[in-house]
């Protein structure tokens, strides 16, 4: 799979953006990351001149937007910053690329359903977000479809790993401190190790150079869990004789409010991108066994 075309990863220090990063070294790739400090995409001057003239400057012959404003709570009170980053520069880059007739694969989320179905959601069902973050991704399809070039759009979904910030790093935090861990049980969905979604990113790619179909994908983990589960689980792989973990009371939405409503079920079906490529969705609990393993030994070298 992928040639030594360059390759350009917008974000640096994103959960999935290092996983590409890492992956692009264990494969030989050449393969670029640019993070915030490269271009603020947050900045009105990241317009499509600068956009290009980036991509211009690494002679990528593909491209890959893990970049976003994932703060899903907090984009309830700036719809504007998530709109613009979740929006409208997946819309600039999406023309960019398709000026250039450059394959693009850009991520997005589950947050695009409102959980009103009872079986997993595949790629055609209709969109629904319940929040502004959901809603300003939902508009980062659109606006990357509408640019008519080569283009993937990789819907993922409840992303963990050794990188960045996320349920499994924050869950084994707390866990140092606490006795009890009080966790939401009933939200459901497909929880993703960030190396499995950061496969999914070069399966499309790849998918996109030879020709395959361009449109909406979904790549997430391949079974349900709920957030209290995946607590559970990993309470389960840090005990040690002599350090117990912390048990998980499971807990209601109602009784953990938060900013942003989020969807009791949002797990992805991801037939089609397996169907299409060598990717493969992985179980919730290996990927988070392995996950975990990842982190003990990152932590172990000082990488994270
Ligand atoms: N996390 C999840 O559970 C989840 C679920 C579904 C879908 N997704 C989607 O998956 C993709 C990757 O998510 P992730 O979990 O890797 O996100 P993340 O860990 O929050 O990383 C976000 C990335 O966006 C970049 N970024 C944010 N603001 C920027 C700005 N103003 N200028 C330049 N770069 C900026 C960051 O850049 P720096 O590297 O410079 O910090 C970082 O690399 C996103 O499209 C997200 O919507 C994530």
């Amino acid at each position: 799979m992928i040639g030594d075309a360059p390759v350009l990863v917008l974000g640096a220090r994103g959960q999935v953006a290092r996983e590409l990063a890492r992956l692009g070294l264990e494969l030989g790739m050449s393969l670029e990351t640019a993070g915030r400090e490269r271009l603020d995409l947050s900045s009105d001057s990241a317009d499509e001149t600068v956009l290009g003239a980036l991509i211009d400057q690494t002679g990528a012959r593909g491209v890959i937007n893990a970049a976003a404003y994932t703060a899903v709570d907090l984009a309830e009170s700036e719809p504007e910053r998530a709109f613009h980053l979740n929006r409208d520069i997946p819309g600039r880059l999406a023309r960019v690329c398709a000026d250039r007739a450059i394959p693009l694969v850009h991520y997005s989320t589950d947050y695009v359903f409102d959980g009103a179905k009872a079986a997993a959601y595949v790629e055609t069902d209709p969109r629904s977000p319940l929040n502004v973050y959901g809603r300003s991704k939902a508009g980062g399809e659109d606006q990357v479809l509408a640019a008519g070039g080569d283009a993937i759009i990789l819907r993922t979904a409840w992303v963990f790993g050794a990188f960045g910030r996320n349920f499994m790093k924050t869950m084994l935090s707390l866990a140092e401190t606490r006795t009890e861990l009080t966790v939401v049980d009933d939200q459901r969905g497909r929880p993703t190790w960030s190396r499995d979604a950061a496969q999914a990113g070069l399966a499309a790619l790849d998918l996109l150079r030879r020709g395959g179909p361009s449109g909406l994908y979904h790549a997430a983990g391949a079974d349900d869990a709920s957030w209290a589960d995946l607590a559970e689980h990993l309470m389960g792989l840090r005990a040690v004789p002599g350090r117990p973990s912390p048990a998980v009371r499971r807990i209601t939405t109602a009784e953990f409010p938060t900013a942003a409503q989020r969807s009791p079920y949002s797990g992805l079906d991801s037939s089609r991108l397996a169907a299409q490529t060598d990717w493969r969705p992985s179980g919730w609990r290996s990927a988070a066994s392995a996950a975990y393993a990842d982190l003990q030994s990152l932590v172990s070298k000082g990488i994270v």
